[in-house]
């Protein structure tokens, strides 16, 4: 998918005045590419990915995907936008907590529309391939160390193949090795299967390793040097 961004903006009303978390940001992302987004806490980040997932509205501008203003689109078609288009993987996990593993992902793949017959193995082999034992799979989030929950989430992200990435800080609680793994499955859907993908991390390392590196700084949104 591709994405054309134009003077998007979102200003926060908070009692303290107003949040100028996104200023007039003007980008664009070819299908395929794997782009990542660095930037200061409280720069903007999980906002801007939030407008793109359309999770929120922005206060003002326009966000092109494949050639439709998602902005524009009602209620209901944006729903329909980000169960069938969009992976997400967001900061806190958002896992259910009374589900295991395996029925979180599961759920993910019900609600992509998948038959019921298909989605235990594929949830099984989508978890095997972020790194989730067999014995992990079956435990509820709260009994899976953080690490672990992160691979859940991104396991329930890809579920449904979808076309849009879009990922919080998703190697930020890994050990090395693990979120080495994890750039490693992100990198190969971009490549193999043209997913657009923008992920939000500290690691200059990581975000060497993409396509491009944005900065978000002061609301603008820049290219980073490296
Ligand atoms: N609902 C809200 N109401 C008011 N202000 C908000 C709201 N959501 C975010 N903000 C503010 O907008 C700015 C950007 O927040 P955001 O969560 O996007 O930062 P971030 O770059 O993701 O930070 P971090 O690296 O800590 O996750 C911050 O100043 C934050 O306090
Ligand atoms: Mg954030």
């Amino acid at each position: 998918m591709s994405i054309e961004v134009e003077h998007l903006t979102k200003t926060f009303h908070a009692p303290g005045g107003d949040v100028h978390a996104l200023n007039d940001l003007n980008f664009n992302i070819k299908t395929g590419s794997f782009v990542s987004i660095i930037g200061k806490s409280g720069s903007g980040k999980s906002t801007l990915l939030s407008q793109l997932g359309a999770l929120d509205n922005p206060s003002k501008g326009k966000i092109i995907v494949d050639g439709q203003d998602i902005t524009k689109l009602s209620g209901h078609k944006q729903t329909v936008y980000r169960s069938k288009k969009i992976g997400f993987v967001f900061q806190q996990y958002n896992l259910i907590p009374n589900l295991t593993a395996l029925q979180n992902v599961m759920l993910a793949l019900e609600f992509g529309g998948v038959k019921g017959s298909e989605r235990k193995p594929r949830a099984l082999k989508l978890l095997a391939s972020v790194g989730l034992d067999a014995d992990q799979t079956r435990r509820r989030p709260s009994r899976l160390s953080g690490g672990q929950q992160q691979r859940v989430s991104i396991a329930r992200a890809l579920a449904n193949q979808p076309a849009f990435i879009l990922a919080d800080e998703p190697t930020g609680n890994l050990d090395s090795d693990t979120g080495q793994a994890v750039f490693k499955l992100l990198h190969d859907l971009s490549r193999q299967h043209n997913t657009t993908i923008i992920v939000v991390t500290h690691d200059l390392d990581i975000a060497g390793r993409t396509d491009h590196t944005y900065q978000l700084k002061d609301g603008k949104l820049i290219d980073y040097k490296k």
